[in-house]
């Protein structure tokens, strides 16, 4: 079969999604419709993603997800060749709805299920929208990862460095925790960060100075915590400017941090000789215009091609899940009922 119309499914954190992609013979794949519903509003009373109340929401919001995208795409259920669903890592009972979801428009359909990891939904997203040779050189940060890859392949990566405790996204939405500015942090400490002062505040580079890819974000937290109690008790209170400043400061220990390790990473991916070297990166955290723009110019240094997908793209979305799934699918891959939900799941 030359022709593959596959629908995605994505449930494992906040988020709950569906998609049509469609790809013709070898060509790009076209994105026919990829429809995404937040649950902000639910969570941001609890400061956080609670996840009992994203499993619920999931639950309900997944059959809508798989309507409206049949809808926009124009696409009969009759006419799906294939049900892609994220399979982990992520929180459980929202990996649980999709899947059984999946698992029944599957069987329902008659049709193949493709459990998909949805890391490598992140990291393959540079192919939809680039069409990308392997291998590249990922950087995927979001709200619960952070790790350098080399992509060899839909299934076969090498795991360069990551984290070794908080994601840059949970740092960024702590940050706008501690400084009462509204959730999800990325969007709003960059906003803040934009009027402020970069240099006001000096805040740690945790391990800076040691060997390899690894990063640590949490002591930058506590940093930030120390720095704005310390002006609550001389002040009374933060001004803007200070919470301004406390942002900018903040996002450039950031940048700093994941240029450095990144160029780090470029050195590992040299050595495998890469006839087009590019990193590509996937991930809310991603959206961030200083994080890119200081990327793009550690690659600039070191001969590398940057790529980022388009900001829909980058947050998490079933169109990536899909996507996986064609690559997995045309790998032979093929999935029955006994597919199961992973909470972890490392690539
Ligand atoms: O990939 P994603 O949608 O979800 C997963 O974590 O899988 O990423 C969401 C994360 C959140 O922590 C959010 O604060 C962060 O990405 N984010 C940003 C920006 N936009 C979203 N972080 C920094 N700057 C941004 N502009
Ligand atoms: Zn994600």
């Amino acid at each position: 079969q030359d022709n593959i119309t596959i629908l995605g499914l994505e449930s494992s954190c906040d988020d709950t999604a569906a998609a049509v992609l469609r790809q013709t013979g070898d060509g790009p794949a076209e994105i026919l419709a990829s429809i995404v519903k937040g649950q902000n509003d639910l969570h941001a009373a609890f400061g956080g993603v609670v996840p009992e109340i994203a499993a619920r929401a999931h639950a309900e919001k997944l059959d809508i997800c798989v309507e409206d995208a049949l809808k926009e795409s124009g696409i009969a259920l009759s006419d799906i060749d294939a049900i892609a669903v994220t399979a982990g890592p992520g929180l459980i009972g929202g990996v649980m709805s999709g899947v059984m979801c999946a698992k029944g428009l599957a069987a329902g359909l008659g049709v193949p299920l493709i459990g998909v990891n949805h890391l490598a939904g992140h990291a393959l997203t540079t192919r939809l929208t680039d069409q990308v040779a392997y291998p590249y050189l990922m950087l995927l940060v979001s709200g619960g990862h952070c790790q350098f890859l080399i992509v060899r392949g839909s299934d076969d990566f090498t795991r360069l460095g990551g984290t070794i405790d908080d994601a840059p996204g949970e740092a960024f939405d702590k940050t706008a925790r501690l400084l009462g500015l509204p959730q999800p942090g990325g969007p709003s400490v960059e906003k803040a960060a934009k009027s402020g002062d970069p240099k006001r505040f000096t805040f740690p580079r945790p391990l800076m100075d040691r060997p390899g890819c690894d990063l640590s974000f949490s002591g930058l937290k506590t940093a930030l915590l120390r720095a704005r109690d310390a002006l609550v008790s001389e002040q009374g209170g933060l001004s803007e400017q200070d919470r301004n400043d406390l942002c900018a400061s903040f996002q450039a220990a950031v940048v700093d941090v994941l240029g450095k390790k990144t160029a780090r990473a470029i050195v590992s991916y040299l050595e495998e000789a890469p006839a087009v070297p590019l990193l590509a990166v996937a991930g809310g955290v991603a959206a961030n215009s200083a994080i890119r723009a200081n990327l793009e110019s550690v690659c600039a240094s070191n001969g590398l091609a940057f790529t980022a997908p388009p900001l829909s793209l980058c947050t998490d979305n079933a169109a990536m899940i899909a996507y996986a799934g064609i690559e997995r699918y045309k790998a032979g891959q093929r999935d029955d009922m006994r597919l199961a939900a992973r909470p972890r799941w490392p690539l």
